[in-house]
């Protein structure tokens, strides 16, 4: 997913929409793998997780490095989690460099501006209106109307990823509190109105 991610960010900045989307839906599809293979778990009952669950600590999915950079590369950066998490120091590397680099949605913006669509990162309104235009005049700026629907499906997609791991957490260890020291599901739960892209879910509102 993340070399993926990287292709389209890096596509959209050459101008190449449709390469880029062709790889962003390589990303969704992945997705669905990772959205699929949930019910396979949960086929373990929460007693024959107990048997080894105390095994696995402290090891925990907060461990997971490539899942932040999924974050920062997207488009939400939330620096506190490289406090969080970076064990190693290559780890931090990997993270700080994700930090610092252009996102997908820097991209987009980008591809927007030349368009004539200026996406002005300090004036909220003339960016919505930008999008409001795009979403209106399909016909003219279809590859850009197209690839921010692949966007929104990107989002949602993972938003429903977090929907499926809490459910499946409160499923086999209800309340408990996780292996890598959070309240467990209430954590979770705090996650899941975490969006990549708030403007193109804000944009429905306008049209
Ligand atoms: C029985 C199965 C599972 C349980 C009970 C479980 C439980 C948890 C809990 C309690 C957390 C919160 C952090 C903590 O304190 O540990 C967490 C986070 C996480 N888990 Fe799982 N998990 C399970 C399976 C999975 C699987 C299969 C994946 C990936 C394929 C995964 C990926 C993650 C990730 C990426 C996070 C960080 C989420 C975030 O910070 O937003 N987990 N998990």
């Amino acid at each position: 997913m993340l070399f993926e991610l990287g292709s389209v960010r890096d596509l959209m900045f050459e101008g190449s929409p449709q390469r880029a989307r062709h790889y962003l839906e390589r990303v969704h599809a992945i997705e669905h793998v990772l959205i699929a293979q949930i019910p396979v778990l949960e086929t373990m009952s929460p007693q024959d997780f107990l048997e080894f669950r105390s095994h696995l600590a402290p090891a925990s999915g907060f461990q997971s490095v490539q899942f932040r950079e999924i974050e920062f590369i997207s488009g939400m950066k939330d620096p506190r989690y490289v406090e969080r998490l970076s064990s190693s120091a290559e780890e931090r590397a990997r993270l700080e460099r994700r930090l610092a680099e252009p996102t997908l949605w820097d991209a987009f913006c980008g591809f927007l501006d030349g368009l004539g669509l200026p996406m002005p990162l300090t004036d909220e309104e003339a960016r919505r209106d930008s999008l409001v235009r795009l979403a209106r005049d399909r016909a003219r700026f279809s590859e850009a109307f197209y690839m921010s629907e692949a966007l929104l499906t990107h989002d949602e997609l993972f938003a429903l990823w977090r929907y499926r791991h809490v459910l499946m957490v409160e499923r086999q260890i209800g309340s408990k509190t996780g292996t890598g020291g959070s309240t467990g599901a209430t954590y979770l739960r705090s996650t899941l109105d975490k969006r990549f892209y708030p403007e193109l879910w804000d944009l429905r509102s306008y049209l």
